[in-house]
């Protein structure tokens, strides 16, 4: 089969790597990809959100199947537009993507169905918002509606705090439109758990269970970022947890989502807080998760192509998923200052050895060697029968890659672990 990926980054990397073990696979594109990926397939310069160019190149090259990686093709009807054109796509259409690309949209979702959240007010007046926050408890989280980069989200510890993030959305418009409707949460505490799960809109499979780590800095300070490392399977997720989550979460999205006419087929992400009432969502992404992917799709044993191929055709129940029993680990090597600024443009060094476990975020090509070009520039992961070890393997990967201004956090999965203990 002709197979097309779009996206340029870690996760499509690993979408990649992991179709490219299909025997079923005989042709693999990646639109526009990245300079690591082009070892594992044919990287071609259309970009992930040039609708137009993406169907044309399906069409040229008789793809037969799509998968749709990241978030914006997918909030833009990628699928939609590929599907009418008779080209198979794993991904939901648009009127499912929106389950992510408005929180307003999936947080009057749960409460419709009573999913569990955090107890919300959407606002768009500003001055309706700001009233409001007179009469809350501090801390708050106020969230920009729309798709922000991961980065429309804002925990606010003191009242003038909370009333900076509602300005700076509302009248300042920091996130553009995504911010002229805004959620304002209660503020949930506990360990956060990401599931990944493939769905065709009936049946909901969860894949192995992750932890990510979104702040920069180390002891999870500093900035939030787009995921500075990730392990798989998370501690916290014992089998009771996924049982419940699986009753009162997972199977009542699923079908939420059918009987509001916008039955999704796909990665249906579950970003979970296990409080102390409960496992709650505290987001839902359209898609597979970027770096979760870089430890779960390792752990997948089943062909990954024959699983999509079962979500597109409404075939998941009849369709067996198994995950390894081991553990997996990823580090994220990112330019030293992201997520605010910082060079680029540096030669990277790997090994022939550890290229395998190596999933490239953001380096191109240059005169035939790797340059970084990104925040995120890769992804060193390891897989082994216990966490500790794939821990101990990653960075031992990582020690052995180079390039100037590299920083990555060294305590990626302690939490982990000490939940492992616990
Ligand atoms: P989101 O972009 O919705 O995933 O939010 C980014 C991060 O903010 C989450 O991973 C949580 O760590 C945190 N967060 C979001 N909503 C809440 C909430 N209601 N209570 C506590 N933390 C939250
Ligand atoms: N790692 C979180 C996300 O993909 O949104």
């Amino acid at each position: 089969m002709r197979v097309m990926v779009i996206g340029g980054g870690g996760r499509e990397h690993a979408i990649v790597k992991k179709l490219k073990e299909s025997e079923r696979v005989t042709e693999l594109y990646c639109l526009p990809g990245n300079g690591g990926i082009g070892r594992d397939a044919i990287c071609v310069n259309i970009g992930a959100t040039d609708l137009d160019g993406i169907l044309a190149f399906a069409k040229e090259k008789q793809i037969d199947y799509a998968v749709v990686g990241p978030d914006d093709p997918l909030a833009l009807g990628a699928v939609d537009l590929l599907e009418e054109a008779g080209v198979a796509c794993f991904g939901p259409r648009k009127n499912a993507a929106v389950i992510e690309s408005s929180k307003v949209f999936a947080k009057n979702l749960m409460k419709r169905y009573h999913i569990p959240t955090a107890r919300y007010e959407t606002f768009t007046e500003m001055d309706a918002a700001l009233a409001y926050l007179q009469t809350a408890s501090m801390p708050i989280v106020v969230k920009a509606d729309g798709l922000a980069l991961g980065k429309g989200v804002l925990i606010a510890q003191t009242l003038p705090e909370a009333e900076q993030a509602v300005r700076a959305m509302m009248a300042d418009k920091r996130f553009g439109k995504s911010g002229e409707r805004i959620v304002i949460e209660e503020f949930l505490e506990g360990p956060e758990v990401s599931v990944l799960s493939f769905t065709d809109g009936k049946t909901v499979v969860p894949m192995v269970s992750s932890m990510d780590h979104k702040r920069a800095g180390e002891g999870d300070t500093g900035l939030n970022t787009g995921g500075m490392g990730t392990v798989a399977p998370n501690p916290c997720f014992s089998p009771a947890v996924a049982e419940r989550c699986m009753q009162e979460i997972f199977l009542p999205t699923i079908r939420a989502m059918a009987e509001e006419g916008r039955t999704f087929r796909g990665c249906l992400y579950f970003g979970l807080m296990l409080t102390k009432d409960g496992p709650k969502v505290i987001e839902y992404n359209c898609r597979f998760g970027d770096p979760e992917t870089q430890v779960v799709l390792p752990l997948l044993k089943t062909d990954l192509l024959t699983v999509m191929q079962a979500v597109t055709e409404g075939r998941l129940a009849d369709c067996p998923v198994e995950f390894s029993a081991q553990a997996a680990a990823c580090v994220i090597m990112a330019s030293k200052g992201y997520p605010g600024s910082y060079e680029k443009g540096f030669p990277i060094t790997i090994p022939d050895a550890d290229w395998e476990h190596v999933y490239v975020a953001g380096a191109k090509e240059r005169d035939g060697e790797l340059v970084t070009s990104g925040g995120r520039v890769l992804g060193v992961t390891a897989v082994a029968n216990t966490l500790p070890q794939a821990l101990h393997d990653a960075y031992e990967r990582v020690e052995r890659i180079h390039f100037e201004n590299e920083y990555y956090r060294r305590d990626i999965g302690q939490r982990a672990l000490a939940a492992e203990e616990a």
